[in-house]
């Protein structure tokens, strides 16, 4: 799909890569591009772009049906929505109920939400696009956050399902699984921590990969390209797999 003349949601608009997306979508001509935040920055973003800012809490159901009502009634039929809001808290089967809670709320539920509203329409429409953000913590695991790890590979689920289920109605879904990028939820961390093995990207990086992989009409979009070799390596040989991974918690699982 074209960017030029779309109508397009991005959640998680005000900072990072959520923001980075904004941006590089209207630089390639989006007709709107509506932002949707709970930081009150997400309004420096959207004037920036020439957008649309939205007060937004993923994790409830009723904001994101009026983040979605907002934007089509600016901009008309969504064509684009990124469900890119998300959280890292570290920890295993340890961390607080409310952690847990607020990562399956903000992580997982926000992109069942959202799919609730938009599917009907986007399958009536035969035409819409569903942009996921999960992690290569989705497809591999997160060394020092089981909640991380857990919610990630929901979201790739629910967007395989998506695709499966409605691909063959005019739905197209990517899932974005990156490794480290420098962004606030990066900060702080020592190059990126595990997930920084393969080198930090810029924000501006990984939206240039998106455009490139919602041309493309891709289902996985790698901005690391490694990650896809470890992908192979889990699936060729899982015990093997986990035998290294355990020398990456040897060495990296202290450090968040
Ligand atoms: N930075 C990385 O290394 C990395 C790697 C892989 C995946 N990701 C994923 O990329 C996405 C964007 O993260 P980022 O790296 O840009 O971090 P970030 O912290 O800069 O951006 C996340 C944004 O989500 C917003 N947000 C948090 N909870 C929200 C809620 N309940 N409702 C609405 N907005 C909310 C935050 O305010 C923030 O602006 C996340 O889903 C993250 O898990 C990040």
């Amino acid at each position: 799909m074209r960017i030029q003349d779309r109508c397009i949601v991005v959640t998680g608009g005000a900072s990072g890569i959520g923001a980075a997306l904004a941006r590089r979508f209207a630089a390639e001509g989006a007709r709107g591009v509506v932002v949707a935040d709970v930081q009150a920055a997400v309004d420096d973003v959207a004037a920036e772009v020439g957008g649309l800012g939205v007060r937004c809490d993923v994790s409830k159901e009723s904001d994101v049906a009026a983040l979605i009502d907002a934007a089509e009634a600016r901009f008309g039929p969504i064509d684009l929505f990124c469900s890119n809001a998300g959280i890292f808290v570290p920890g295993g089967a340890d961390a607080a109920d409310r952690d847990w809670e607020r990562s399956i709320g903000i992580n997982v539920m926000a992109h069942i939400y959202a799919a609730r509203v938009l599917v009907p329409r986007m399958v009536a429409r035969g035409d819409g696009y569903l942009l996921q953000t999960a992690s290569a913590a989705g497809l591999l695991t997160q060394i020092g956050s089981a909640p991380y790890a857990v919610t990630k590979h929901a979201v790739i689920a629910f967007a395989e399902w998506l695709s499966i289920t409605y691909g063959d109605q005019g739905l197209k879904v990517s899932v974005l699984a990156p490794q480290a990028v420098n962004t606030a939820m990066t900060a702080g961390t020592e190059g990126g921590g595990v997930a920084g093995i393969d080198g930090m990207l810029e924000p501006q990086q990984v939206a240039d990969v998106v455009v490139a992989g919602i041309e493309a009409e891709q289902f996985l979009i790698l901005p690391h390209a490694e990650v896809l070799e470890y992908f192979h390596r889990k699936a060729s040989d899982y015990d093997r797999w986990l035998r290294g991974m355990r020398r990456l918690q040897a060495q990296f699982g202290n450090m968040f």
